[in-house]
């Protein structure tokens, strides 16, 4: 490896943090010099992961601002990665998943002749609209990208349709099911994860657990306010249940959801958590209800059926499995989903099974022998 090789990776928002830091371990594991941006399009989410993976970023640029719009991340981005990318001008630039940040920062990368490579390549819905904008991102962020880090087979087959380079796409499994397994581990032998105010545990202790998320940005309006009205109706009609809501900071999830569902016994609604006391929190949930792509990803290693709140979902796999079903917004429909799982025995434990199609832990050690290999100028044999 030539020693001005440098790998410059960049994040802005809480999941990419999440996914990417088992990434950067494995490149530091590998002697590969590494340059962490972040762009903090989140800025309090993000900081909740990074002191997790001990992880502190080369260059912080700082772009969160109260209610942005994606204008305002997209061209904030471009111009403050022109900088630092210029500056270092490293041989390679390493984003993950579908966020305005992977998009802008590819196409930065793309605009400097920089080489890019994409984690968690190859993810559809073939829909624009849903989930929005992130389909448009992922496809424009393949089309940018030099090296795709496909997490299954499924994102490998999607990549082939659109004529993408075989020789350049690698099924590696999903690195976020690396730090979930890691962080599980930790929890498995006695880290412990609880922090729930005492007034909290009390609500939910005895009770049967039923975890929320939610954030996308198709669902704003009519959609969350259905998914609110569910969740009320759900702890009105099952006493033995509580849900917990760490509700996201997009202030469209926070309007509706705590006008709609504060001050509710049996439902605790939270800032967002710290990603070790959420992990805990899923372990101990019966059930999970959300519309978040790593959740879809992370329920099914840890047993935990998973509703997911979208009409389509570019993770199939869990769905084909039998792990995770699709509920969408409908008031009724998940209501009388979480009315089934909670009654019938069967039902839950068909879809409580372990099986998991995203990843065995080990994504992360591959992507960092691959981009060692690229770094040596060598084309990785195809795996
Ligand atoms: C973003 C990503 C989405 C990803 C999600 C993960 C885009 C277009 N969207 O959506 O793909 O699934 O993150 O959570 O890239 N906010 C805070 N503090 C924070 C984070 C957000 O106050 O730490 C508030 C701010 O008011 C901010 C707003 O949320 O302006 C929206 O943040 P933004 O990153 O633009 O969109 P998300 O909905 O978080
Ligand atoms: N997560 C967390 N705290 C929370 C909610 C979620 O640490 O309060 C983690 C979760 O385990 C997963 C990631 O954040 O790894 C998912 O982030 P999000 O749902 O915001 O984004 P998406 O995956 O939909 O892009």
């Amino acid at each position: 490896m030539s020693t001005t090789a440098r790998v410059f990776v960049v994040f802005g928002t809480r999941p990419e943090a999440i996914k990417l830091a088992p990434v950067v371990t494995a490149l530091r594991q590998q002697h590969v010099p590494v340059t962490v941006c972040v762009t903090a399009q989140h800025r309090h989410m993000l900081d909740q992961v990074l002191p997790v993976f001990d992880i502190t970023p080369d260059h912080d640029l700082n772009l969160m601002r109260p209610n942005q719009d994606l204008f305002d991340v997209t061209a904030g981005a471009l111009l403050a990665l022109r900088e630092v990318m210029a500056a270092e001008r490293p041989a390679l630039v390493i984003v993950q998943g579908d966020t305005t940040t992977t998009f802008a920062a590819a196409l930065a990368a793309f605009y400097l002749h920089i080489d890019v490579a994409h984690v968690e390549a190859g993810l559809r819905t073939r829909n624009k609209a849903a989930p929005f904008p992130e389909e448009i991102n992922r496809r424009l962020t393949s089309s940018l990208a030099d090296w795709h880090f496909a997490p299954t087979e499924w994102a490998r087959a999607n990549l082939a349709g659109e004529g993408v380079d075989p020789a350049r796409v690698f099924v590696t499994g999903n690195t976020g099911i690396d730090a979930l397994l890691t962080v599980a581990r930790s929890l498995d032998h006695g880290h412990t994860g609880a922090t729930l105010p005492a007034a909290m545990e009390a609500e939910i202790q005895h009770r049967r657990l039923i975890l929320v998320t939610g954030h996308r940005r198709e669902s704003f309006g009519v959609g969350f306010e259905q998914i609110c009205r569910a969740l009320a109706a759900i702890v009105d009609t099952h006493p033995d249940v509580a849900v917990v809501y760490p509700v996201h900071l997009n202030p469209n999830v926070q309007e509706p959801v705590y006008r709609i569902l504060g001050n509710r016994p049996r439902l605790v609604l939270l800032p967002p958590l710290e990603y070790v006391p959420f992990v805990a929190l899923m372990q101990r949930a019966e059930l999970i209800l959300t519309d978040s792509g790593g959740i879809q990803e992370e329920a099914p290693s840890l047993r935990k059926p998973v509703l997911v709140m979208r009409d389509t979902t570019e993770r199939p796999e869990g769905v084909d499995a039998g792990v995770a079903r699709l509920v969408g917004t409908d008031e009724r429909r998940i209501t009388e989903t979480v009315a089934l799982l909670l009654r019938d025995r069967d039902t839950y434990a068909r879809m409580a099974t372990g099986a998991n199609p995203y990843g065995d832990g080990h994504a992360a050690g591959r992507i960092g022998a691959l981009v060692a290999q690229i770094l040596a100028g060598h084309t990785p044999a195809p795996h």
